[in-house]
């Protein structure tokens, strides 16, 4: 485990003001509840996520949700009442998985031998006086029914110190995971996916950028389009050669005047955000 982790984890045992002092620490921690933890692996293994899991800013913990699962066979899921196509996810494995997930708990059942979950800090959980330090969460549910992600979204989901993410699959699940566990339900555009992960995915992706120190300039993120300085799309970038195919890079980026080059910057992207996006101006910009 990363330095920072660590850090964290000794601050959660020594204080019981496990909320407090979470603050003072950069470290975010994503749970991610799923039928299909293998799809996170490459994922997880590369570029931006794994570097912030290196230096110990991120940790993201897969959960199958088929370890809460009842029965020689762990079956998840059933056909609907009512009739219609397709199966849907049960209320048991599914309740019971967030639970013990968010109490820090281990699976019921060890798959050690399966090699699927392993023994010691998996769930990173440390206990004082018989209980968890380890804060819930914020639970969020990833669905087509659920709120629209947007950058706004995910500036309020990097304001947590962990996220829960729970991956449907099928045709979704009991409402009455809903009705019980009152998650966040998120969708992260107007189609159907196979499932939750490619969206939790994107949510980690997404809210990963806001943490401090997991961008290598932390700008970056105030620059991207539909950041917290405006809602407007990014003007275009360019990097040597400086003539490509007889096309040039703009004048002004090579004349080292900052403020003509922002100035430069802040009218190309209003003009390509009036072009494509009118919708992200305030009327009196359009
Ligand atoms: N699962 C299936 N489709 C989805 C979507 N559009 N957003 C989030 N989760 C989903």
């Amino acid at each position: 485990m990363h330095w920072q982790a660590l850090r964290c984890k000794a601050l959660r045992a020594a204080a019981p003001t496990v909320a407090l002092l979470m603050r003072e620490c950069e470290y975010m921690r994503f749970d991610v509840l799923t039928l299909f933890p293998e799809i996170f692996s490459g994922y997880t293994s590369q570029s931006l996520v794994k570097l912030a899991i290196e230096r110990g800013l991120i940790d993201v913990q897969l959960h199958n949700i088929r370890d809460w699962a009842a029965g020689r066979h762990r079956v998840v899921d059933d056909r609907p009442f009512g009739g219609g196509p397709g199966m849907v996810l049960k209320c048991p494995p599914v309740v019971e998985c967030v639970e013990a997930v968010q109490r820090g708990d281990k699976p019921p059942v060890s798959d050690v031998e399966d090699g699927d979950v392993e023994d010691g800090d998996a769930v990173d959980n440390v206990v004082v006086d018989g209980r968890s330090t380890l804060e819930p969460g914020h639970l969020v549910m990833l669905t087509p029914q659920g709120r629209r992600l947007s950058q706004p979204v995910v500036e309020e989901l990097a304001q947590h110190r962990r996220l829960v993410l729970l991956c449907g699959r099928y045709e979704g699940f009991d409402d009455r995971v809903r009705q019980l566990l009152h998650p966040d339900e998120l969708s992260i555009g107007d189609y159907v996916l196979g499932g939750g992960e490619v969206a939790a995915m994107v949510v980690i992706d997404a809210v990963i950028r806001l943490i401090p120190g997991v961008l290598g300039h932390e700008q970056s993120a105030v620059d991207d389009s539909f950041s917290t300085a405006d809602r407007w799309l990014e003007s275009g970038q360019f990097t040597r050669p400086r003539e490509y195919r007889g096309l040039q890079v703009p004048e002004v980026l090579l004349s080292g005047n900052h403020e003509e080059i922002a100035r430069w910057r802040r009218e190309q992207s209003l003009q390509k955000t009036r072009q494509r996006r009118a919708d992200l101006l305030p009327p009196e910009g359009k």
